[in-house]
């Protein structure tokens, strides 16, 4: 138990200090301690998950209980880890106290510091409901996202906000997609059902599991009968409106999943292009198992189509550009801890130039679906309403599906956060 209380500060304190992302900072903790079981795998992650997903609240109640931040980062995180045990998890308050005080005897030598564990922890459970009041005043741990984040979703949103900061804060969904190549959607839910897998059907090809389980229990998961993704992407590849024989390019492809889904939709041309060497070997890897076949996977800026592209005209674009992944906190909470404000100018850029130099490779008359996964207008509508002042050849092509308005589907218990919008070449 100690181990891995050890291992979750270090991952934790890799996140907040180190500012890595969680994700990576998983993986390579799992290449670094290859001896750990799956429960153990399971416990650090869950409990670095809900430390970033309630930092906000964790760290304000914090705020009043120390009368100065320890400067070991260590004991810091020991105690974030801590306390959101104590008020998320099941375990008996006195485990997961004894579990902090011998972690905080292996972190550090200093005495003073191996009793705060032991008496932060302590006063919290004395005045949890009073800490718990108090920390609510403030928006941050009220809504356990930053200060910015907040206010600029108030002001963009000020009827959606607080469901959208809530949503950001609960565990996400665990959604399929069935492959219609290979078995109809009901046939698949049946053989979920056969397997005691319960599921409810939201759009498309979009089967919602009740639980989340291991991908490898899933019924023909190697066979590529499904693949895991969230309705709110499962919407792009319908969206892009394609045909057979058209030449398509997805600009930002890896690692995949919408390359794969327009593929398993209709026999395209498709070149999958991405510039993360890494993320592109997992789009080949995803062709491999859904048995679908892109026409070209290529290593390239989406910024520089000199670099890669032939010169033939593409039908079909989409665009699924970097960006904050504001929609997808839920499933990455340490996105909101890790990214700035003043980051969100750059990405915007990165998109605008990105939109600008795939527009050329657009043939006329052909479509382009510029996709994010934010909910930032900044990063949405108003780079649209910019790009379309820019180029009068272009038109916004009115969108419908479900729950989307204004190209903008705002993240719930069922989907994440996107934003679409079909631009037509005249
Ligand atoms: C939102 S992810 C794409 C997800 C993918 N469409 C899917 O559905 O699986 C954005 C991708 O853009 C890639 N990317 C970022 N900047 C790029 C650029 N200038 N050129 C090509 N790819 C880029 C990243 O490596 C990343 O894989």
């Amino acid at each position: 138990m100690i181990k891995t209380q050890l291992i979750t500060v270090a991952v934790v304190n890799n996140v907040l200090a180190g500012r890595h992302s969680l994700t990576r900072t998983l993986h390579d903790c799992w290449q670094k301690h290859t001896t750990l079981s799956g429960q153990q795998k399971g416990a650090i992650q869950d409990c670095s998950y809900g430390v970033l997903r309630f930092y906000g609240q964790l760290t304000e109640i914090l705020a009043i209980l120390l009368t100065k931040k320890p400067s070991d980062k260590n004991i810091y995180c020991l105690l974030l880890i801590g306390l959101y045990q104590l008020l998320y998890s099941r375990t008996p308050a006195y485990t997961i106290i004894n579990q902090a005080v011998s972690a905080a005897h292996k972190l550090t030598q200093s005495k003073k510091l191996q009793g705060l564990a032991n008496a932060v922890l302590r006063n919290f459970l004395r005045q949890k409901a009073s800490l718990l009041a108090q920390a609510e005043k403030k928006e941050t741990g009220r809504y356990s996202h930053p200060q910015w984040w907040i206010s600029k979703l108030r002001v963009q949103y000020p009827q959606h906000y607080r469901a959208i900061l809530s949503t950001g804060n609960k565990r996400p969904a665990m959604t399929l997609r069935v492959n219609q190549r290979k078995i109809s959607v009901a046939g698949y839910q049946r053989l979920l059902t056969e397997q005691g897998m319960e599921s409810s059907w939201i759009w498309h090809g979009a089967l919602l599991l009740k639980k989340p389980v291991s991908v490898d229990t899933l019924p023909g998961f190697n066979k590529g009968m499904v693949s895991i993704q969230d309705a709110g992407a499962q919407l792009a590849a319908p969206l892009l409106d394609i045909s057979q024989g058209m030449h398509v390019l997805d600009a930002c492809a890896a690692p995949g999943g919408k390359s794969t889904h327009l593929l398993e939709l209709a026999d395209i041309s498709l070149t999958a292009l991405d510039h993360d060497n890494v993320r592109l070997a997992q789009i080949e890897q995803n062709l491999e198992r859904l048995e679908v076949h892109a026409s070209q996977v290529i290593c390239g800026n989406a910024s520089d189509p000199d670099s890669w592209w032939d010169g033939k005209l593409f039908d079909r674009i989409l665009a699924d550009v970097p960006c904050s992944a504001s929609g997808v906190v839920c499933r990455h909470p340490d996105i909101k801890w890790l990214r700035r404000e003043t980051d969100l100018q750059a990405l915007v850029s990165q998109q605008q130039v990105i939109l600008d130099a795939l527009w050329q490779t657009l043939a006329r008359n052909g479509k382009l679906l510029y996709v994010t996964c934010s909910v930032f207008m900044e990063e949405n509508k108003w780079l649209i309403r910019r790009f379309l002042q820019r180029h009068t050849d272009a038109q916004n092509i009115s969108l419908s599906a479900p729950e989307l308005h204004d190209g903008q589907l705002l993240p719930n218990n069922c989907h994440d956060g996107f934003f679409y919008t079909l631009l037509h070449k005249q």
